[in-house]
């Protein structure tokens, strides 16, 4: 099956409304670059309703970089999926790195953070990867395996077929050092595997993104690998035009 290419970049805690605002006007200026491949963006929460209405039109989605599992409550700090969706964004990362490491995010909230989104009618974008120790010591299948299995045991094959997922290994996120072509390959074929024992038929159609130190320069190898169906990209994202290079270098 062929699946259209993807290419998200995720700000982290980086942009004010005005730079960002600002970058949408870039972006839509070059957005013929990415003809054929579609184009996600995750602004900081204070940033998106100014993200989802300057790109309004355009194509172009929104997502959130992480949401709470509950509807609404006492739980100061965060924001509901009912919020995120009302501000303009069409899916939210779910499990990022930074999330898991800094914040404590596990597998289970993972889990209840997926079945929020897809029950708010938000694309969970769930992230997973090894860490550098991991690779080392040759686990980095059982690493998958647990996160892939763990974070979707709430979610039924249909509702799987409906995520997306970003392989991020952790040890090249922020450092320069991306996985080879092959490393990816080999990581986004098993992952794909593990897919399709959960949904079936239904994992062929889902998009699995590669992230860490994605820039122009290496965009082409990694996502002509064929299980590689697009970039999750952290520091080359905040520059649209550098977006733009690598979803052209996605192009099929
Ligand atoms: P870098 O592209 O800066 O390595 O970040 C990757 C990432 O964490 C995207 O979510």
């Amino acid at each position: 099956m062929s699946r259209r290419p993807l290419v998200a970049g995720n700000w982290k805690m980086f942009k004010t409304r005005a730079e960002a605002v600002a970058w949408c006007a870039d972006l839509r200026a070059g957005l013929a670059e990415a003809d054929g491949v579609d184009l996600a963006v995750c602004p900081p929460a204070t940033a998106l309703a100014d993200v989802a209405a300057a790109l309004a039109g355009s194509g172009v989605g929104v997502w959130g970089q992480n949401v709470h599992q509950a509807e609404s409550g006492a739980f100061t700090g965060e924001i509901s999926t009912g919020m995120l969706a009302e501000a303009g964004a069409t899916g939210s990362l779910l499990g990022h790195s930074e999330r898991r490491a800094l914040f404590n995010e596990h597998d289970d909230l993972l889990a209840e953070k997926v079945v929020a989104c897809l029950e708010a009618g938000l694309e969970p974008v769930l992230c997973i990867g090894e860490m550098e120790y991991a690779r080392d010591a040759g686990s980095t299948e059982t690493i998958l395996d647990g996160q892939l299995r763990s974070g979707l045991a709430r979610a039924s094959a249909e509702q799987i077929a409906r995520i997306t997922v970003a392989y991020e290994p952790v040890w090249a996120i922020g450092t320069g050092r991306t996985a080879t072509p092959e490393m990816a390959q080999e990581a986004h074929a098993f992952i794909r595997g593990v897919l399709r024992d959960l949904a079936g038929d239904g994992a062929d159609g889902i998009r699995i993104l590669y992230g860490g130190s994605v820039k122009p320069e290496n965009a082409a190898e990694l996502t002509a690998q064929p299980d590689v169906d697009g970039a999750l990209v952290g520091g080359a994202s905040l520059d649209a035009a550098s977006l733009l290079a690598i979803a052209a270098a996605a192009r099929p």
